[in-house]
């Protein structure tokens, strides 16, 4: 397999933002977070998952998100992109209390939020490079995203993919545009749920690459895993925060992971 493909470093990546996204640099202590969570309870129904759990996620941060199956870091990451709202206390996006944004608002931030879901849906009759595009077609945006799909189609491995159908890509290649998906609106937060599951461990380092990029041009990256051998292998790369979700709690994990 070729070396990672690459968007080609910050000034390339300073094209592809919209302008002025890029000013926060890893390791600025005391600003503003781009998501908070506050004292926040969240449940199904009746079944409470988790309560009084705290969250700051500061520009130019990197997390992972790690618990057992059905612990809740599905339902996390949906309240930090207010897919969801919480049964109890504050979510704040990039400074505003969701509980008090109207749906524009909200839209409008999550304009600023990449995700990428962990069953990567994708519209199986659009060639890949339609569904790359997507959220800046229904944005109203899609000539600027045209002007730079061919540099990211290329930074994540995908030029030669472009016209092909989601049913024809592997489980890597998915995974890939998924990512490619989530950051052509030139969002400052990846939201990045499991999004080495199900692909080998080649390609599990070349998606973290990715997102180690991402977060080397400044935007805050959240990844939900159950892979602690890629986690390990990131903390090669980055000085990133691991996060454990258990039995209703968020806690720090220790460096004995
Ligand atoms: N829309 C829903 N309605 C009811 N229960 C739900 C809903 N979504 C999730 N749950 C339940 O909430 C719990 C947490 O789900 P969630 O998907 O957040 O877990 P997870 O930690 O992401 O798990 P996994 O590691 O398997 O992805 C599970 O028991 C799940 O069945
Ligand atoms: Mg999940």
């Amino acid at each position: 397999m070729q070396g990672p493909a690459r968007w080609g470093g910050r000034a390339t990546a300073a094209r592809i933002e919209p302008a002025g996204r890029l000013r926060h640099k890893e390791g600025q202590a005391g600003g503003q977070a781009v998501i908070e969570l506050r004292q926040v309870g969240m449940g199904y129904g009746g079944r409470r998952l988790f309560a009084g759990l705290d969250l700051s996620l500061q520009p130019g941060s990197f997390h992972f998100l790690t618990g057992p199956s059905g612990a809740g870091k599905t339902t996390l990451l949906k309240l930090c992109y207010a897919e969801l709202r919480a049964t109890e206390g504050q979510v704040m996006l990039f400074g505003q209390d969701t509980r008090s944004m109207g749906r524009d608002a909200v839209a409008l931030a999550r304009r600023r939020i990449g995700v990428v879901h962990q069953d990567c849906q994708f519209l199986d009759h659009l060639p890949l490079a339609e569904n790359i595009l997507l959220p800046l077609t229904v944005a109203g945006r899609r000539a600027e995203g045209e002007v730079h799909l061919p540099e990211l189609l290329a930074w994540v491995g995908l030029s030669r993919r472009a016209d092909a159908l989601p049913p024809e890509l592997s489980g890597g290649e998915r995974q890939r545009a998924a990512l490619a998906r989530a950051v052509i609106t030139g969002p400052e937060v990846i939201l990045a749920d499991e999004p080495t599951g199900n692909i080998d461990w080649d390609m599990s380092q070349r998606l973290l690459t990715l997102l180690v990029e991402l977060n080397r041009m400044g935007r805050a990256v959240l990844v939900a895993t159950h892979d602690l051998t890629l986690i390990r292998a990131a903390k090669a790369q980055v000085a990133a925060r691991v996060l454990r979700l258990r039995e209703g709690r968020l806690l720090q994990a220790g460096a004995d992971l």
